[in-house]
């Protein structure tokens, strides 16, 4: 996976290319990052990559010439390389909002070529030219595209099979299908009581199914006090076991055990079974002869 980003700052990038889960995935050569600086594609000799916007107002605009040679460099070195034209992303409050299913889709992609804006933003037109995707990394503005494109990166390389050292680890994280798109249950490690607080009983039980059942729980609980729409979207999508739904019940206050379809009671056989038997705790009462008066 390759990829090309258009910034300002080329240096911001060595935080995802030298450091951690992607530095070393970026050494092993699973992912490769070039970056490309507008200014290098300027034809002044002050290098302007910016101006003041028409009509007026504070600031200054990111002009589109720098920026679609830039892209256009980025997509031959890439045609070099055998790869097919690569989508092309502005980082961009107006965007649509980066999430775990975008980084899946990215991560199973050849890779991207990522605007990072500066300023007031960029040029309309080099955006109706060249970007195919607007990706915001949520509600508030940063000062720069930089900072949202090393989390596009890192949330994508980390999905990037043999990247993460315990290929099982992403599958437990908040969002992932295999944890029904919730988020995970809180996390504990020694020392086993820590200022007075112990670690919760059932993870020290060794019991997988109850440990598999508190992380359930502890998810539902988490996700239904923080992020409603989650449960929402897994009941919707048939992720919910009837287990999790009365789960859910109880933490609403809502369960009625009358509405659970009565229990089948099971005849008593004539012969118990002999492991049955043997298990059985001699009675210490003596039982009760017949009446005889
Ligand atoms: C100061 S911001 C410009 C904000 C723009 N005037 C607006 O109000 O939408 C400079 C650059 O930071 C990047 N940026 C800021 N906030 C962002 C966010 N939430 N997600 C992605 N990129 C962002 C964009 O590339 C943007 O062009």
């Amino acid at each position: 996976m390759r990829f090309d980003v258009i910034t300002l700052f080329p240096e911001m990038f060595g935080v995802v290319r030298d450091l951690g889960v992607t530095g070393r995935a970026h050494a092993q050569g699973r992912w490769s990052l070039h970056a490309w600086n507008p200014r290098d594609f300027t034809q002044d000799v002050h290098r302007t990559v910016d101006d003041r916007p028409y009509g007026g107002g504070p600031g200054m605009v990111m002009m589109a010439a720098p920026l679609e040679a830039a892209v256009n460099a980025a997509q031959e070195a890439r045609a070099a390389q055998g790869l097919a034209r690569a989508p092309v992303a502005l980082l961009a409050p107006v965007g649509k909002r980066y999430d775990q299913a975008d980084a899946e889709s990215l991560a199973a992609s050849e890779g991207i070529i990522l605007i990072c804006g500066r300023y007031e933003g960029v040029d309309q037109r080099f955006i109706e030219r060249c970007v195919t995707h607007e990706i915001s990394l949520g509600d508030f503005v940063l000062s720069g595209g930089e900072i949202a494109a090393l989390a596009v990166i890192d949330a994508a390389v980390r999905l990037v099979p043999g990247v993460l050292n315990d290929g099982d680890s992403a599958l437990q994280d908040s969002f992932n299908d295999t944890l029904s798109g919730l988020l995970d249950s809180p996390h504990y490690t020694r020392p086993e009581v820590y200022q007075g607080e112990p670690v919760p009983a059932p993870l020290l039980s060794g019991h997988h199914a109850n440990i598999a059942r508190w992380r359930r729980e502890r998810s539902l609980a988490l996700t239904a006090a923080r992020r409603p729409e989650l449960i929402e979207s897994a009941r919707a999508k048939g992720w919910l076991n009837k287990i999790d739904e009365r789960y859910l019940a109880e933490l609403a206050g809502t369960y009625d055990p009358a509405s659970e379809p009565p229990k089948r009671r099971r005849r008593p056989s004539a012969k118990p079974a002999a492991d049955a038997l043997a298990s059985t705790p001699p009675s210490p009462v003596p039982p009760k002869t017949p009446d005889a008066s």
